[in-house]
């Protein structure tokens, strides 16, 4: 007997609990957060720079043409240099067209890309690149807008010495002439695909 009625209690409080469970995440689900359906996406926004010849720049300066963004570091071995190459073969390949389409670096390592060494660093990629950095706090409210995320780490090279690399995202965004998202590439999208997309658009 006693053993039953001890049943029915754990029973009954397990369906008091589940039933309370449940209750709480139906009121979680109807207060939660909704979901914007606006229609815009949620990449880009306003940015306040410096470019490569120390003059304060900002997204609505880029009003009327077109933007192909990519943030990075100077001191990037591989990702960057790769994809910045791809880039200015993809607006080489585009044609004519390519005068309506800036092709934007944004550097994620104010501390050591100041706006010469960010000018001759995007000076090997031609001479149609603008190369942004910025205070600290001016490139992670740029990077936000992007949804780029990016981290430094610290290691030591070959002879011991510290030095320090950022892991980022490595997506390169068109942006229209409202500054509004249309398309991103991933990395390593082939140069000749880039400009297909950009004829399709412009
Ligand atoms: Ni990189």
């Amino acid at each position: 007997m006693r053993w039953r009625l001890l049943s029915i209690v754990v029973f009954g409080f397990l369906v008091g609990a589940l039933g309370g469970a449940a209750a709480l995440i139906i009121t979680q689900s109807a207060s939660g957060p909704q979901v914007k359906t606006s229609g815009k996406a949620l990449i880009g926004g306003p940015f306040t720079l410096v470019d490569q010849t120390g003059k304060t720049v900002t997204d609505k300066d880029f009003r009327g043409r077109y933007m192909l963004v990519f943030f990075g570091f100077t001191h990037c071995p591989d990702v960057c240099p790769a994809e910045l190459q791809i880039m200015s073969q993809a607006l080489t390949d585009l044609g004519p067209k390519a005068s309506e389409v800036v092709p934007v670096f944004i550097s994620l390592d104010p501390e050591r890309d100041t706006p010469a060494a960010v000018g001759a660093y995007v000076k090997n990629f031609g001479d149609k690149f603008v190369g942004l950095t910025g205070s600290p706090e001016a490139v992670a409210a740029a990077a936000k807008a992007y949804r780029v995320t990016f981290s430094k780490f610290e290691y030591k090279d070959n002879s011991g010495k510290s030095d320090y690399s950022i892991d980022h995202s490595t997506i390169a965004y068109l942006m229209d002439k409202n500054g509004e998202y249309i398309a991103h590439f991933s990395y390593g999208t082939p140069a000749a695909e880039i400009a297909e997309t950009l004829r399709r658009y412009l």
